[in-house]
């Protein structure tokens, strides 16, 4: 049976009183709507159908996929006109699965438990019990056998509807035969003047065809984002849960509550996360990786006993993009940045900043440092204050630094430049010649001495 999932993205979403449309707006670095998409991306479909109309082409351009279609809604008369639009695109007899593009947190569970329940043949809504359910359509049931009777939305409901806790999530599944035909009976004749998709209840009761109400797992899962405050707080909810679950899994966190991870994070035995640390993209660390406080680590792969020291910032731009060897050490305040390869034992101190540079096992750069397109050999010791001069104002080059070279403090390699295996540079030295294997070079204003100098004196 075919099942058809739509997911309604239309509305303006004023109060977040942003130029971006609202679905647009990020969760834990991925948007309202591409957490719905997630959700429901494993349910086997005939249709995923995205319903745009506020700032459509910056939604669809965002979102867009093989696998999904649009269809625009402009104006937005309300959600049953919403899905009047998406009617001539509905495939099959099965089931129409109904999920919002606000409510991101929506489980697979769920969703694919409205779609069974309906089978093609009832009418499922996914109902919430609040706490404070206004602005909510409320859900009424009949008094004696408790089935569902009607939504009446929060602005049309009486005073005694609106005592009723149970509240409708936005979400349901209908047999799409039916839903088409009910969508096109709507009227707009309510305190709102608008298509309300919700009077499909009352027309499914009347003619007869069983309504089941599923009661959300969490509330969460049904939360909408309307503003800021809701986006800030559905944060929350979801790193406090994805805290909880790396946890669960070994990974000991100092506070759940100052831990963010916006992409996904693979992780080995006993790794140790100290607060204020954020995550991106894809990151995994091995066995025994500790990492110290106020860290920012994004698209990178830290290996096995390796230490990340407080304030460090690693950005490898795309998955695997930066890599940190077994064992070695970074900061406090390093910076690696794409392309920045580092081998086992290798130690990065403050203020150095890595790119696109592979460093060997048990090479060190400890402190105030800049490598940029650089090979760096095995147990290459380079000083403070060295940096490698890769940018002629138009074109990059590489630096070659073969194993057991000693770099001193404060030298400019201009690139491209080879040093061999084992060479040795005086600190201040400005080399823009290739060194040979073994060789001292010492490229700097000779040292001189005047005896008997006396110091100026101010005049009087
Ligand atoms: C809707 C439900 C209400 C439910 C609540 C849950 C109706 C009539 N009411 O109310 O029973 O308790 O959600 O949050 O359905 N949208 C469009 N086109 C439109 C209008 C809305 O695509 O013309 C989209 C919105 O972008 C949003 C969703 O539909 O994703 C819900 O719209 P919203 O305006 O938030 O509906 P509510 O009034 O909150
Ligand atoms: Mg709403």
């Amino acid at each position: 049976m075919a099942l058809n999932i739509v997911i309604m993205a239309a509305g303006k979403g004023t109060r977040m009183k942003s130029a971006t449309p609202k679905v647009l707006h990020k969760l834990a670095g991925r948007s309202l709507l591409a957490h719905v998409l997630k959700s429901c991306e494993p349910l086997d479909a005939a249709a995923r159908i995205v319903i745009t109309g506020h700032g459509a082409e910056q939604v669809e351009a965002a979102v867009a996929t093989p696998a999904l279609s649009f269809v625009r809604q402009i104006p937005q008369l309300g959600t049953g006109h919403a899905i009047q639009q998406v009617v001539p695109a509905l495939l099959g007899e099965g089931t129409t699965l109904i999920l919002n593009g606000d409510v991101p947190l929506i489980e697979t569970a769920t969703a694919k438990a409205l779609v069974d329940a309906c089978a093609g043949a009832a009418l499922v809504l996914l109902t919430v019990d609040l706490f404070d359910p206004t602005g909510y359509g409320r859900i009424i049931r009949d008094a004696d056998d408790d089935g569902v009777l009607a939504i009446v939305e929060h602005k049309d409901a009486t005073p005694e509807q609106r005592l009723i806790h149970e509240g409708y999530s936005g979400m349901m599944a209908a047999p799409t035969a039916a839903l088409k035909r009910w969508v096109g009976q709507l009227s707009n004749n309510n305190a709102q003047g608008e298509y309300y998709l919700t009077d499909i209840v009352a027309m499914a009761v009347a003619e007869g065809l069983p309504v089941l109400g599923i009661k959300a797992s969490s509330e969460t899962e049904v939360l909408g984002v309307n503003d800021p405050v809701q986006l800030a707080q559905l944060e929350r909810a979801f790193q406090v849960s994805q805290a909880e679950d790396l946890m669960r899994a070994g990974v000991r966190l100092a506070d759940p509550a100052r831990f963010d991870l916006r992409g996904t994070l693979s992780h080995g035995q006993d790794v140790e996360i100290d607060v204020n640390c954020v995550f991106e993209g894809e990151v995994e660390l091995g066995d025994g990786v500790r990492i110290g406080a106020n860290c920012v680590i994004r698209n990178a792969k830290i290996a096995a006993g390796a230490r990340i020291h407080e304030f460090s910032h690693i950005d490898g731009e795309k998955a695997g993009g930066a890599s940190v060897g077994e064992g070695a050490l970074i900061g406090p305040f390093a910076r690696l940045r794409p392309g920045a390869q580092l081998g086992a034992e290798v130690h990065i101190g403050n203020f150095v900043e890595v790119k696109n540079s592979t460093l060997a096992r048990g090479a060190k750069a400890n402190h105030l440092a800049y490598l940029g397109d650089a090979t760096v050999g095995e147990r290459v010791n380079y000083g403070a204050g060295s940096i490698t001069a890769n940018y002629d104002g138009a074109n990059k080059h590489r630096t070659t630094i073969g194993n057991d070279v000693h770099v001193g403090s404060n030298c400019v390699l201009v690139a491209p430049v080879t040093l061999g295996d084992g060479a040795t540079i005086g600190g201040g030295s400005t080399i823009t010649k290739d060194v040979k294997p073994g060789e001292l070079a010492v490229a700097r204003g000779k040292q001189v001495a005047l005896s008997g100098w006396t110091r100026p004196v101010k005049k009087r």
